[in-house]
């Protein structure tokens, strides 16, 4: 059955406020359905049990200044999501591939940032905001167009810096270092970290902090010294910040060994009864492996097409029963035009799935795509 309306912390949403036919809407049925579910609130749930432990480590060490926000809405302004984190006009992540508009000046949060400057602005200091955030993706197994995440973030008044005889900076960017250490030892014990420079538009320098697990570097989170302009423009202008955001399932995935993104939303006993209260880090044991089945499309592309847009497509008729969805082959003939093949593995979680199923989600999956190309309208 389609849930009509939603309550999100006691407002109440209709469905046709979020998806509508309308050209300044990409928000699909599949991902209304996920609104309000916030599984970041479940104790017994593996991001719920996650984001406890973090909450833990703040209280601990810093004598519980920290505010804690983990039910604000995920429907933002444009100005929210973007603009107030100074993301440019131009950046990527502002387009209709990227992002879920419910309309042109209302998203789906594409990241806790978002939320920055309006506590800035009420006066918060210190603060963490745990929720559920969007972006439109490829489908693989450690990515989900919902997923969840942690922002953190922190004043520093002039006497705090001054008093340490270095520039505010340096001291900001200095005592975030140690505090995610911090973090990522307690959640990971003695693990090999490693900083790497990097780049967003809201924090100058910037810094990616990678773990090393199981032979691989995997990046865990994104975190900086924040811009002075935002502080400037909420009421801050004499001091400086720091702000993290890292993503939840990332960390859960390794801690809990969860093989797959998808496992997060399985209502499956055989799933949910594995983890209870507190418990961080025990080892998931898969109760099946059911067999993938692989099926290939080609066709050719228009100058509009995205993967992205495919991928909806997929998961619009196949749901959580698709896997992944790969390009396989690429080819442009001498006239220029070129075709696609992508690869499409369904494989259920709970159930093996029959070739009768499959086929029938295929061949859906190949008229929905049509009918999308000749539309010229999402391709
Ligand atoms: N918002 C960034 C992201 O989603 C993460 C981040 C948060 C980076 C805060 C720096 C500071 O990737």
């Amino acid at each position: 059955p389609v849930i009509s309306v939603l309550e999100l912390g006691g407002v109440k949403i209709a469905r046709d406020d979020v998806v509508r036919d309308d050209p300044t809407n990409n928000v699909p049925d599949t991902i209304f359905s996920k609104l309000g579910l916030q599984l970041h609130r479940r104790d017994q749930h593996p991001l719920g049990i996650l984001k406890n432990t973090i909450y833990d480590y703040f209280d601990t060490n810093y004598s519980n200044k920290f505010d804690k926000f983990d039910e604000l809405c995920p429907i933002v302004s444009v100005k929210q999501n973007f603009d107030d984190v100074l993301v440019p006009a131009d950046h990527v992540s502002r387009s209709y591939n990227d992002t879920y508009y419910v309309d042109s000046q209302t998203v789906l949060r594409c990241h806790t940032s978002a939320h920055q400057a309006e506590l800035l602005r009420k006066g918060h200091t210190h603060f963490l905001v745990t929720g559920d955030v969007y972006r439109r993706d490829s489908i693989d197994s450690t990515h989900y167009p919902v997923f969840h995440q942690m922002e953190g973030f922190r004043v520093f008044s002039p006497d705090e810096w001054e008093a340490s005889g270095m520039d505010g900076t340096s001291f900001a960017a200095e005592d975030l270092k140690k505090c995610l250490e911090g973090l990522a030892t307690h959640l990971f014990g003695a693990v090999e970290m490693r900083w790497v420079d990097t780049y967003f538009p809201f924090t100058n320098p910037s810094f990616e902090l990678e773990i090393y697990f199981k032979e691989k570097w995997l990046e865990v989170l994104g975190c900086g010294v924040t811009e002075q302009e935002i502080l400037k423009r909420n009421g801050k202008l004499n001091n400086v910040a720091w702000a993290f955001g890292l993503g939840l399932e990332r960390l859960a995935m390794v801690l809990f060994d969860i093989p797959d993104i998808r496992l997060f939303w399985s209502d499956d006993e055989r799933f949910t009864s594995q983890f209870s209260k507190g418990q961080l880090g025990t080892k998931f044991k898969p109760f099946s492996r059911y067999p993938p089945c692989y099926k290939d499309m080609s066709f050719w592309i228009s100058e509009s097409f995205t993967e992205n847009n495919l991928c909806e497509v997929v998961r619009g008729i196949a749901g959580d029963l698709v896997e992944e969805v790969s390009l396989i082959d690429n080819f442009t003939n001498k006239k220029g035009m070129t075709s696609h093949c992508y690869r499409i593995s369904y494989r259920s979680m709970e159930r093996s799935l029959t070739d009768e199923e499959i086929n029938d989600l295929q061949m859906s999956v190949r008229e929905q795509h049509a009918a999308n190309s000749s539309l010229r309208r999402l391709y």
